[in-house]
């Protein structure tokens, strides 16, 4: 029996440097590329009925890499905000940003204030950026929440903690993607994908399509979730 589609899906896309190199480009080609299937797997996602699709597109750790890199990936998440708002407008997505935002340059900050408030009645589908995100950097701000709101160690359970993280009161990833190759989680939703199915593929993320979303997406659907338990009938 194929289970339901994945409620929260997070995809950590790699491999844009790669595909660039591969082809002798600057990595920046590969970064535009990947902007490009970004917007082509939140579309599918929002039409296949996912609710939260969570995209890591850049790391706490992504501010050690080379100062033009950087400037690059800004410059291009910056023409996104600007030119995605009707889209996401157009297909009811809300945009929100997982993250420490107080890294992000003062410009891009505000863009992703202002595409937050005019996207945050949007219901089809939460489409959140991990940008200067990292997972261990999360638990660390929540715990820092919870020591400042003075909230009795008592009252501290699991649920008390998942609300104050920046993925608050949404459900967990039932289903984390990582394109390249590369077989680790790099600190993306630590926390929150403690159960959550994985699926690794080699294909890099400019090449990635939205047949391989849907093939994902059916690996995950033939999968058995125990969650500890045994399966049901088995004496
Ligand atoms: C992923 O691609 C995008 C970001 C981390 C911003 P990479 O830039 O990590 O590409 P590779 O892993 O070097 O190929
Ligand atoms: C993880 O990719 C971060 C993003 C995809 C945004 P990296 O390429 O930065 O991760 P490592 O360094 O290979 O672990
Ligand atoms: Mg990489």
């Amino acid at each position: 029996m194929k289970r339901a589609i994945p409620r929260h899906i997070g995809i950590i896309m790699d491999g844009n440097g790669r595909w660039a190199e591969m082809r002798g480009l600057p990595r920046s080609e590969g970064h535009k590329r990947g902007v490009e299937r970004a917007k082509e797997i939140m579309e599918a996602a929002g039409s296949l009925g996912v609710e939260v699709l969570s995209l890591y597109a850049f790391s706490i750790e992504n501010w050690r890499r080379p100062e033009d890199e950087i400037g690059v990936i800004m410059g291009l998440l910056e023409n996104t905000l600007k030119h995605q708002l009707e889209t996401f407008m157009l297909e009811k997505i809300r945009f929100r940003v997982l993250g420490d935002r107080s890294r992000l340059p003062e410009h891009i900050r505000s863009l992703i204030e202002i595409t937050e408030q005019a996207t945050a009645h949007n219901s089809r589908l939460t489409a959140q950026f991990a940008l200067s995100y990292g997972g261990r950097d999360e638990i660390i701000r929540a715990v820092r929440r919870a020591i400042r709101e003075r909230i009795e160690p008592e009252r501290i359970t699991e649920a008390l903690f998942s609300s104050m993280l920046d993925t608050e009161g949404q459900p967990d990833p039932d289903l984390i993607v990582r394109t390249s190759g590369e077989l680790r989680l790099s600190n993306f939703l630590p926390w929150q994908s403690a159960y959550a199915e994985f699926y690794f593929t080699g294909t890099l993320w400019p090449d990635f399509t939205r047949q391989e979303f849907l093939d994902a997406i059916h690996d995950y659907r033939m999968r058995e979730r125990r969650f500890g338990t045994v399966k049901p009938g088995v004496q």
